[in-house]
């Protein structure tokens, strides 16, 4: 098959994929069909791994017992954080909304498994965390191809893992790497939530290459 000649744009479209893609938390409540979170969990796993690893694994989480206890993770995990806070950061912190888990139609865990042969070990001796920055590659993926088809994902971190691991019944070798929640969003924005909220700015240093 002949490559693609990816041309102006193409790239042009790509960089509004960038810039529109959002951390979502505001869901309708209409599903994803199967074949689309299908899809593009094949899609995810174009992502590059570690000696070709592939350790992501998806587990779509529909029971809603294993939700709730997502949630009540959520919530408790998400109350500690508040209390981690003072003063104006505190407000701040408990007026933002960090997660769509009662909303979303759709959950994903997606764990990156820490036994996986696939790979053989290659890359990975001296930088063993490469095999967990390869599942985090497939999320970006993930996020990445959902939002080309109008579709938002929002990230929950703010979880106890060792309790979702074992709500979800995986193994224990899996390392929970996040939680996606996923479904048509309400309102789409070209900029981050935290920033429109005042929580954090645009950081020069990220941009900024040193040189050496
Ligand atoms: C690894 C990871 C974990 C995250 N966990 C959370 C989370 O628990 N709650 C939340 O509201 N956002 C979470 N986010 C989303 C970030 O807050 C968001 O990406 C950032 O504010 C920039 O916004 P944007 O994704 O819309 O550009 C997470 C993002 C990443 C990459």
């Amino acid at each position: 098959m002949a490559p693609p000649d990816f041309d102006e744009a193409f790239r042009e479209r790509l960089h509004e994929l960038f810039v529109w893609r959002r951390d979502v938390h505001h869901f309708r409540s209409e599903t994803v069909p199967d074949e689309v979170i299908e899809r593009l969990v094949r899609i995810a796993s174009l992502a590059p791994s570690v000696g070709f690893s592939q350790p992501w694994r998806f587990v779509r989480v529909d029971d809603p017992a294993r939700r709730k206890s997502v949630i009540d993770s959520f919530e408790r995990a998400n109350a500690d954080a508040l209390s981690a806070y003072d003063g104006t950061d505190a407000q701040k912190y408990a007026g933002l909304k960090l997660a769509g888990l009662r909303e979303a139609p759709v959950h994903l865990a997606v764990y990156c498994d820490q036994e996986t042969p696939s790979g053989k070990g290659l890359g990975r001796r001296t930088m063993p965390e490469t095999l967990a920055y390869s599942a985090a590659n497939a999320v970006l993926a993930f996020w990445l191809a959902a939002r080309a088809e109008n579709i938002g994902v929002g990230l929950v971190s703010i979880l106890e893992p060792a309790l979702v691991t074992q709500a979800l019944d995986v193994p224990p070798a899996w390392q929970l790497i996040t939680y996606l929640c996923v479904g048509y969003p309400q309102e789409v924005n070209d900029q981050p939530d935290l920033l429109r909220a005042g929580w954090e700015s645009r950081d020069p240093r990220a941009t900024t290459i040193i040189r050496r």
